[in-house]
C-alpha cells in the first residue's frame, strides 16, 4: 500500500527545488504526495535559517506536530534543510518526536534512511555531512527518471527551477548560508542542460536558474569539460527549443560582468528582470557586511545595465539595522533606493545568526529603530513600485498564463493569472466569447488597474498574439 507524504517548505527557491526533488525521490519508494499533513505517514519540514524568525517558525511547527504524532504513532517526522544542517542532533534533543534530521546535501539519502527506520535498524536517523559534490545522486537520478512535475510544486506546471550550483564562498558577515550550505560548487554544464531539455520536453516554458551566487558559476569545479562561465551557460540554456522565458537568481553585484550584462540585450528568452541584492546604500555598512563593492560601484553597474537594456526591471534585497548603522547610513540606503527606483525589493531587519561574524559586533541597533527604519524603507518602496506599475496603465502587456480559474457561480467572469516579463503578477478577465488561454501561453493583456504588487486588465483578442511569439 502506498504511503502518504507531506512536505512543508520554508525559505528560498533553492529549498523549494530541493523539496520537489525529495518528493520525486520518495515517489519512487511508493510515497504519494498530499497537501494535508493530518493524512500523512511522513511529514518533512524543509527549513530555512536565514533569520532567527525563520528558525523559530520551524520549532513552533514541530511543537504543533507533536499532537499529531501522539494521535498517530506510525507518523514519521523529518527535518531537512538549513536548520537541520545547523542544529543537527540538537533538534532531536529539543523535539524527541522527530525521527529524522537530514542536512542540506544529504537529502538524496532519504529513501535509504527511511527504509532503515522502517526495518527497525535505526530508531532515529541523523545525516549531516556536507558532501561538497554536485554529482550526488539526488539530481542525476531524478532527472534520468524523467519523473513528472510534482503536484506540490508552488510553481505553475509551465515553470520550473533548475539548481545550477550550491553553497556560497562569500561569507557576508551577517549570513548563515556558507555554514548551512557549505562551499560553493557548480553543477556540471551537461547535467544542467539535460535537466532543462527534459523539463521543456515535459511542457515547461519558463526556467529559473538557481544558486546563491549564480554569476560565479564555474569558478569552483564540476563544470567540465572546459572552463565555462555563467554567460556561457545562459547562452546554452537559451538555445533550448521550446523554452520561452529564462530567468536566474541570485546574483552578487561584485561578480556582475559586462559579458553577463550583454546577455540581457542578446538573448531573446532572457526576461528583462534582474534581482541584484544591494543590502545597503552606505559604504561603511557595505564594508562591514563584507560585500566587496561600494554604493558608487553598484550605481555604475545599474546605469550600465539600463544602458544595455533600458526596460530592465530591477529588484533587490535590503537589510536595515545592521550593527553600527547610523541614521546617516540609513539615509544613504533611502537615497540609493530613490536613485535606482527598484521595481520591487525584499527588506529585512538585521538578525543575528549562529557563526556569522556580525553576531559578535557590539554596536547592535535596537529592535525599535530597526522596525521604524524598515517601515520607512517599505513605505518608499511601495510608492515606487506603485508608480512603476501605474506606468503600465492603458498599455498592452505580454503575459505568460500561469493559472486560470473556472467560475464557481454561473455568470461570474472567468479570470486568470500570469506574469509579465518584468515579473509583475497580472490578473486578467476574459471578455464575452473569449476562451481561457492555457497555462504557458503568451497573451496580451490591456492593463486597467495597478496596485503596488500586481496589475489587472482584460485579455485582448488572442488573434493579436502570434502563438509562436517568444518575446522575453
Ligand atoms: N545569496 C543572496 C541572498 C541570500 S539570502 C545574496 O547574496 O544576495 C536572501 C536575503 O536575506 C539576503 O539578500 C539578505 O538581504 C537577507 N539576509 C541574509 N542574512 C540576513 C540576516 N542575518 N538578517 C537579515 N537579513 C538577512
Ligand atoms: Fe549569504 Fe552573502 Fe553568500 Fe548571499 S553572497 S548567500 S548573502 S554569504
Ligand atoms: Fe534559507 Fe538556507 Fe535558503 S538559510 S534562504 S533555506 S539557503
Amino acid at each position: 500500500m502506498s504511503k502518504i507524504l507531506h512536505i512543508k517548505t520554508f525559505g528560498c527557491q533553492m529549498n523549494e527545488r530541493d523539496s520537489e526533488i525529495m518528493g520525486q525521490l520518495l515517489a519512487r519508494s511508493g510515497y504519494v504526495y498530499s497537501d494535508a499533513p493530518e493524512d500523512a505517514d511522513l511529514i518533512l519540514i524543509n527549513t530555512c535559517s536565514i533569520r532567527d524568525k525563520a528558525e523559530q517558525k520551524v520549532y513552533s511547527l514541530l511543537g504543533q506536530l507533536r499532537d499529531l504524532k501522539e494521535k498517530k504513532n506510525t507518523l514519521r517526522i523529518g527535518v531537512c534543510g538549513c536548520v537541520a544542517q545547523q542544529e543537527g542532533v540538537k533538534i532531536i534533543e529539543r523535539m524527541p518526536h522527530v525521527d529524522l534530521v537530514v542536512g542540506t546535501q544529504q537529502f538524496y539519502q532519504l529513501p535509504a534512511l527511511l527504509a532503515r527506520l522502517e526495518g527497525g535498524e535505526l530508531h532515529q536517523a541523523i545525516e549531516l555531512d556536507l558532501a561538497g559534490d554536485f554529482t550526488i545522486p539526488s539530481y542525476r537520478e531524478v532527472m534520468q527518471d524523467n519523473l513528472p512535475h510534482l503536484a506540490k510544486s508552488t510553481l505553475a506546471p509551465v515553470q520550473s527551477f533548475v539548481t545550477i550550483m550550491q553553497g556560497c564562498n562569500n561569507f557576508c558577515s551577517y549570513c548563515v548560508v556558507p555554514y548551512t550550505r557549505g562551499r560553493e560548487i557548480s553543477r556540471p554544464f551537461a547535467d544542467i542542460l539535460d535537466e532543462v531539455h527534459q523539463l521543456v520536453a515535459q511542457g515547461v516554458r519558463e526556467i529559473t536558474l538557481l544558486g546563491q551566487n549564480v554569476n560565479s558559476y564555474g569558478k569552483s569545479n564540476a563544470v567540465a569539460p572546459q572552463s565555462l562561465a555563467f554567460p556561457d551557460l545562459l547562452r546554452a540554456v537559451a538555445k533550448t527549443p521550446g523554452l520561452v522565458r529564462l530567468r536566474f537568481t541570485t546574483s552578487h553585484p561584485k561578480d556582475l560582468t559586462p559579458t553577463l550584462m550583454r546577455c540581457f540585450a542578446e538573448l531573446e528568452q532572457l526576461c528583462p528582470h534582474f534581482h541584484l541584492p544591494v543590502q545597503s546604500g552606505s559604504n561603511k555598512v557595505l564594508a562591514r557586511m563584507h560585500r566587496g563593492y561600494s554604493a558608487e560601484e553598484y550605481l555604475d553597474k545599474v546605469a550600465e545595465l539600463r544602458r544595455i537594456r533600458p526596460d530592465i526591471a530591477l529588484a533587490t534585497d535590503f537589510i536595515v539595522g545592521f550593527p553600527g548603522e547610523s541614521e546617516q547610513d540609513f539615509a544613504d540606503t533611502m537615497q540609493l533606493l530613490h536613485r535606482v527606483r527598484f521595481h520591487s525589493s525584499f527588506s529585512f531587519k538585521y538578525s543575528d545568526r549562529p557563526q556569522a561574524r556580525a553576531t559578535n559586533f557590539t554596536d547592535k541597533v535596537s529592535e525599535e529603530i530597526k522596525s521604524e527604519r524598515l517601515a520607512r524603507l517599505q513605505g518608499l518602496q511601495n510608492e515606487i513600485s506603485l508608480e512603476w506599475n501605474k506606468s503600465s496603465l492603458g498599455k498592452k502587456v505580454e503575459v505568460m498564463v500561469e493559472h486560470n480559474t473556472t467560475p464557481k457561480t454561473p455568470g461570474e467572469t472567468p479570470r486568470g493569472r500570469g506574469r509579465s516579463a518584468a515579473n509583475q503578477v497580472v490578473h486578467f478577465l476574459l471578455q464575452p466569447g473569449q476562451t481561457m488561454p492555457a497555462p504557458g501561453k503568451l497573451i496580451q493583456v490591456l492593463i486597467n488597474h495597478a496596485g503596488p504588487h500586481s496589475l489587472r486588465g482584460t485579455l485582448l483578442d488572442s488573434c493579436n498574439t502570434p502563438s509562436s511569439s517568444i518575446h522575453g
